[in-house]
């Protein structure tokens, strides 16, 4: 029997245990062993509730007791999570994790820890959910180098722009139906101003590329300013707006950023709708790669935990090798990356934009006037914050996937 702990009994804790019960017996044929949670730690009680029984609160309990094989943390936030994770490894106990703050902030050392002690550190679920992404990484796609990986990797944005754009709704109606669907963070502010996506790509680029990327040096940009106007000219143009997170590498430079882009019907994650996510990897032999599926909510990524609980029961004594050096990776200056831009101004600054910007392509949308919207030719970020800068009414700006 493997003994499992989990920490954190909210939406995606409560979630690992019910998968494991569900499946209970198709998961013990695959890991060849029963896997028995024998403590959850949780700050609330829950009475009558079959948890109850495995029920503690005093990390001490589980970090002491030597038949437990395996910590599955989904707290979230990074204390006590990070002492929780180091005391685990450090007593001989793999660790499994959904928290991408964790992960963005001290993976390398975590994942040092556990080579040191013969263990395992996995967190599948701590990007895109219940979609395979990490292990596809450290595994299927070790042949190639990776030049770009562009993904949707956070839910609740994905799912408010999709309401925004086909329902119509406003921001604050689409999050709280976010939030009450358990795809938020506790802060939602982490999600709505990109800052989830930001440690998301930050670990996908740290594996593709195997050196840190700190997240902090990531340029990023939330949805907060995209407007029902902005998905009127999107509509008439056949594209929508999404939040990209991407990093790329062109020769020996590195460039990452999240910000909304608009996006064409002829863009792979175009059609990536609702709470879905999709992570678009390009590698320098095998071509685009395309991952699909839930991106947060409580079975989805539950079922991404599990399968790290599956390898780690598999691997009790055995560190699974991951390419994620502590080394910084150097990101190349925001500034130098080339972008286009569709932009809204004042019916006022038509004339001064177009002297500006050269030759653009006009946009309209039904209903919408006194203002005028262009969409710029591919420039350099730092040309267009110059030559923006010399307008005085624009509206929005919003970077264009070409
Ligand atoms: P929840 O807030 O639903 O659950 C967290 C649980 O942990 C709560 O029950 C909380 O108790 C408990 N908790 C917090 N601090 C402690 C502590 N010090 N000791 C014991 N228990 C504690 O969060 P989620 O389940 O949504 O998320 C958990 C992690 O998974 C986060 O890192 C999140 O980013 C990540 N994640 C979430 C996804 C989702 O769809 N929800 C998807 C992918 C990753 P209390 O409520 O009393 O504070
Ligand atoms: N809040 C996150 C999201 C949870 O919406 O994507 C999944 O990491």
């Amino acid at each position: 029997m493997v003994n499992i702990a989990i920490l954190g009994f909210g939406t995606v804790g409560s979630g690992v245990y019910e998968v494991l019960d569900v499946n209970r017996e198709s998961i013990t044929k695959k890991t060849g062993d029963e896997i028995n949670v024998k403590y959850v730690l949780d700050l609330r009680e829950f009475p009558g509730q079959p948890v109850e029984k495995v029920l503690v609160h005093d990390y001490d309990t589980i970090v002491n007791d030597s038949e437990v094989d395996i910590v599955v943390e989904a707290m979230g936030g990074t204390d006590p999570a990070y002492t929780y994770a180091k005391k685990a490894l450090e007593s001989g106990k793999n660790y499994c994790t959904s928290n991408k703050e964790l992960v963005a902030k001290y993976g390398p050392e975590l994942l040092e820890l556990a080579k040191k002690n013969n263990k395992n550190f996995l967190f599948e679920a701590s990007v895109g959910g219940g979609i395979p992404i990490i292990r596809p990484l450290n595994h299927s796609l070790t042949s190639d180098e990776i030049l770009e990986i562009t993904g949707i990797l956070n839910g609740t944005t994905n799912f408010i722009l999709t309401k925004m754009d086909r329902e119509g709704l406003d921001f604050d109606t689409v999050l709280k139906e976010a939030q009450d669907l358990g795809y938020a963070e506790r802060n939602p502010e982490a999600d709505v101003e990109g800052y989830d996506a930001c440690r998301k790509i930050a670990i996908l680029s740290s594996l593709a590329f195997g050196e840190n990327v700190n997240y902090e040096d990531i340029y990023t940009e939330g949805i907060t300013k995209i407007t029902d106007t902005d998905f009127k000219y999107a509509a008439a143009m056949n594209r929508s707006v999404k939040l990209l997170a991407r990093c790329k590498r062109e020769d020996d430079k590195f460039f990452a950023m999240v910000a909304p882009f608009m996006v064409g019907s002829e863009f792979p994650l175009y059609s990536v709708a609702g709470v879905l996510n999709g992570v678009l990897v390009k590698g320098n032999t095998v071509g685009d790669v395309m991952f699909y599926g839930s991106g947060a909510g409580k079975l989805p990524t539950a079922s991404a935990v599990v399968s790290d609980v599956v390898e780690a029961a598999k691997h009790l004594n055995t560190n699974i090798m991951t390419i994620w050096s502590s080394k910084k990776l150097e990101l190349g200056d925001k500034s130098e990356a080339v972008n286009s831009f569709f932009v809204r101004v004042g019916k006022a600054s038509e004339a001064t934009a177009k002297e500006l910007f050269g030759d653009v392509e006009v946009c309209s949308a039904e209903g919408v006037e006194g203002e005028f919207a262009f969409i710029t030719a591919a420039m350099k970020e730092k040309d267009f914050a110059d030559k923006i800068s010399k307008i005085a009414d624009v509206k929005q700006v919003i970077r264009v996937q070409k």
